[in-house]
């Protein structure tokens, strides 16, 4: 009831808003004072220098973390890393370079691809690792490095706070490599511990969203436009959107919309770009003309100071200024809340969504 609900009207927002915290203790349980050395959990930085590769393997929700993964890695630490969806990883014949990790990233540890997909890299004599929320979970028991996230017990079939949980793990794998490599960046390893007031002020962005969900509410389409980092955050928005609102909605990389999804623009097709001030603003700005020009209407998350922006969109969803690593982490915060308050709009059931399941543990 209420009560167990911590006062909140649904589990899912009660762990939206568990977030600061969430990460915070992700934070504190993995780096805690001894710094960004994970030898505790299984990766030692003379072990982390003879890796060659990383091969991130999840389904859903934990799969978009896993894409955002892939920009720390290969950017932060300078590791080649691949993303696969596990049900697709486990039935075809993986490349599984000599020296690679293979990490499943999953909430529930039990999740039935993504074990498969980490017993078949474990045959493959691949190292494998777990980023998972449930100790002694089968995903931990299948890992010899396992990564905790410590988001707490997560209710609600929609993913969120283990969501940016996992997004913290893996930007401190990607600054614990980076610092075995003899190249810590230690302005974003102090700045990563700001993150759970980042989030906080995220938070706070509820009451322009719910303007947002307000006009969305009626719409039978959305489309999520973001580029770079953002372009996972973009698929996890849409995403959140069908779950819960059963809304039709995806999610794009914006530099692809002439490619196909700009035909089904017209004034009834919502769309949602994400642009807060980083290198690729201009770029995701000049799409979002393209869309007003097709008459769609064009509500964003994003850079609040920008004019132009402020003009082409109906709403405005205003993201701080943040180093790009951490913007993924804060700019999916008003997309949860946003799929959230259309759902509630809509008088859907927000913690048991049609046709869903929390854990998949049947293939
Ligand atoms: C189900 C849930 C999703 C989740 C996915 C993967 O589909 O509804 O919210 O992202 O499973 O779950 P996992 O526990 O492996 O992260």
């Amino acid at each position: 009831g209420q009560v167990e609900r911590g006062g909140y009207k649904h589990f899912m927002l009660k762990e939206i808003h568990e977030q600061p915290g969430a990460c915070a203790q992700t934070l504190q349980v993995l780096v805690g004072e001894r710094g960004f050395d994970l030898t505790p959990w299984g990766l030692p930085p003379e072990l982390l220098r003879s890796l060659s590769s990383v091969h991130l393997v999840a389904c859903g929700t934990s799969w978009h973390a896993a894409l955002v993964g892939k920009f720390y890695l290969e950017t932060l630490a300078g590791v080649p890393c691949r993303v696969d969806y596990a049900s697709e990883f486990r039935y075809r014949e993986p490349l599984v370079p000599p020296s690679s990790l293979v990490v499943g990233i999953t909430q529930s540890g039990e999740t039935a691809d993504t074990l498969a997909a980490m017993r078949l890299a474990k045959d493959k004599q691949a190292l494998v690792g777990s980023i998972c929320n449930v100790r002694g979970a089968m995903a931990e028991r299948l890992s010899e490095v396992k990564l905790p996230t410590s988001a707490g017990p997560e209710i609600g079939v929609a993913s969120t706070k283990a969501f940016t949980s996992q997004l913290v793990a893996l930007l401190v794998l990607a600054l614990a490599w980076r610092r075995a490599r003899g190249e810590a960046d230690e302005a974003l390893e102090r700045r990563l511990f700001h993150l759970p007031y980042d989030l906080q002020q995220a938070l706070h962005t509820d009451s322009s969203v719910e303007g947002v969900a307000g006009e969305l509410q009626h719409a039978r389409n959305a489309l999520y436009l973001g580029r770079g980092v953002l372009y996972p955050i973009a698929l996890e928005g849409a995403l959140k959107l069908k779950e819960i609102s059963y809304v039709h909605a995806e999610g794009y990389p914006a530099g692809e919309m002439k490619h196909g999804p700009i035909a089904l623009l017209d004034e009834d097709f919502p769309v949602i770009g994400l642009c807060p001030a980083f290198e690729l603003t201009e770029k995701t700005l000049s799409n979002l003309e393209e869309v007003r020009a097709r008459k769609a209407p064009v509500y964003v998350v994003g850079d609040g100071e920008h004019p132009r922006l402020r003009e082409i969109a109906q709403r405005l969803v205003p993201l701080p200024r943040l180093p790009w690593p951490l913007l993924p982490i804060v700019a999916v915060v008003p997309l949860q809340l946003l799929a959230y308050r259309v759902a509630v709009l809509r008088g859907c059931d927000v913690d048991q969504p049609r046709n869903l399941a929390k854990s998949v543990t049947v293939e």
